[in-house]
């Protein structure tokens, strides 16, 4: 089947819901991929922010090809082994206590956003009303429609009314703005740690600080959405640790499961057991093919792996900030955001795809998740690609 025919199957079955570079990536290894006819991308997406050992990487092939020969699905009615493994390895790494594995980061947000109301409402009782969200302005946290409400930006509340109550926006790095907006109604505060989708800007250190410690003094709730941020992207395993903080909830998704849908919900000591039996559920939850994958992920990212993001991170860093057309780099470890002089980052993704290299936007900026096993040879293709395209724009 050629790319034509393809377009067109896409085009009368598919529903219109994205917009698709020109271009069909058929196979891949590491940060390199390859379309039908053989040209090949270097990839800063990592299918954004999911591929996190590339594509391919042989050790995580293997075991998703095992887990997939040997038992692919059973339910969480019965007992599996990649599941716990995985949520054993997540809760050594970061400390947190439980884990509940769902499919995406959405549904991880949605278990977040029930964990903390039932927190409120086993403690505090259903009279105290107890259940608001504050969420920050320009952040993103989904598209189901409690996690489109609870993204600060008007632009997501549109269409789908009635959107879900109970979930208030306060001005990101204004910690004045967030004291206004909580009320004795308040069960949680939610945060991106960098806002991802909303232009790739880091919250301000200081700012995190003081919200932590407020929310704490009044009982109330941080749910730390790292379904962007986790899972090494930012060279820590969680991001939290690049701020000092120990969020009460966390939720990770894209690059757990290294290109394999699964979402997780991290539950620290005050919530350890918030949720029993039948409070929550999703059916392909452990997926024990996707939790193969993560489990090849997890051993992967011991201290060197997160100190070489780290270094691979300020190397692209380093060398975008002395290109032509840039104004500022922006983000921590392999999330990047890059502010253009000349405001056009579409054009820019446009002209690297037909160049060769694979890149994202987010809001005005580009946007970089490179796969966090990408090597200096690739990277040095990848930016030469994005030096020739910001030089003639
Ligand atoms: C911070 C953040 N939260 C939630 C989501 C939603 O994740 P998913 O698309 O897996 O539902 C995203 C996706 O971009 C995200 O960046």
């Amino acid at each position: 089947m050629d790319f034509q025919q393809i377009k067109e199957m896409d085009a009368q079955y598919i529903e219109g819901t994205y917009g698709r570079a020109d271009v069909c990536i058929a196979k891949g290894k590491n940060a390199t991929g390859w379309d039908l006819d053989g040209k090949s991308y270097i990839d800063f997406s990592s299918g954004i922010g999911v591929n996190s050992l590339g594509f391919c990487d042989n050790e995580w092939s293997k075991a998703v090809a095992e887990q997939a020969q040997t038992m692919q699905h059973i339910s969480n009615l019965y007992y599996t082994i990649p599941g716990p493994n995985a949520a054993k390895k997540i809760c050594e790494k970061t400390g947190f206590k439980k884990v509940f594995f769902g499919n995406s980061g959405a549904e991880a947000n949605e278990g977040a956003i029930k964990a903390a109301r039932k927190y409120s409402f086993d403690k505090y009782g259903a009279e105290a009303g107890r259940n608001e969200i504050v969420t920050l302005m320009n952040s993103f946290h989904g598209r189901t429609i409690a996690t489109l409400t609870a993204t600060g930006q008007d632009v997501f509340h549109n269409y789908f009314f009635p959107f879900v109550g109970g979930f208030q926006y306060a001005k990101a790095g204004d910690i004045d703005d967030v004291k206004q907006k909580v009320s004795d109604k308040t069960c949680a505060v939610m945060l991106e740690f960098i806002q991802g989708e909303g232009g790739v800007i880091p919250q301000d250190k200081s700012f995190i600080q003081k919200l932590f410690a407020f929310c704490q003094s009044r009982d109330i709730l941080v749910i730390a959405d790292e379904v962007q941020t986790g899972v090494g992207r930012t060279g820590e395993f969680l991001c939290c640790e690049n701020f000092d903080v120990k969020p009460d909830l966390v939720t990770l998704a894209k690059g757990l499961g290294g290109g394999l849908p699964i979402g997780a919900v991290l539950f620290g000591e005050k919530v350890e057991n918030v949720m029993g039996p039948g409070s929550h559920g999703t059916t392909f939850g452990a997926n024990p093919v996707s939790c193969a994958g993560a489990n090849v992920v997890l051993d992967r990212l011991d201290r060197a792996f997160l100190d070489s993001v780290k270094e691979k991170g300020e190397y692209l860093k380093g060398k975008i900030e002395k290109m032509p057309n840039v104004k500022s780099v922006t983000g921590m470890g392999m999330m990047l955001g890059i502010a253009l002089e000349k405001n056009d980052s579409k054009t820019v993704v446009g002209k690297c795809i037909e160049n060769g290299l694979i890149i994202l936007t987010a809001k005005e900026k580009v946007r970089l998740l490179p796969p966090l096993t990408i090597t200096y040879e690739e990277m040095d293709k990848g930016l030469a690609v994005l030096e020739k395209v910001l030089s003639n724009l």
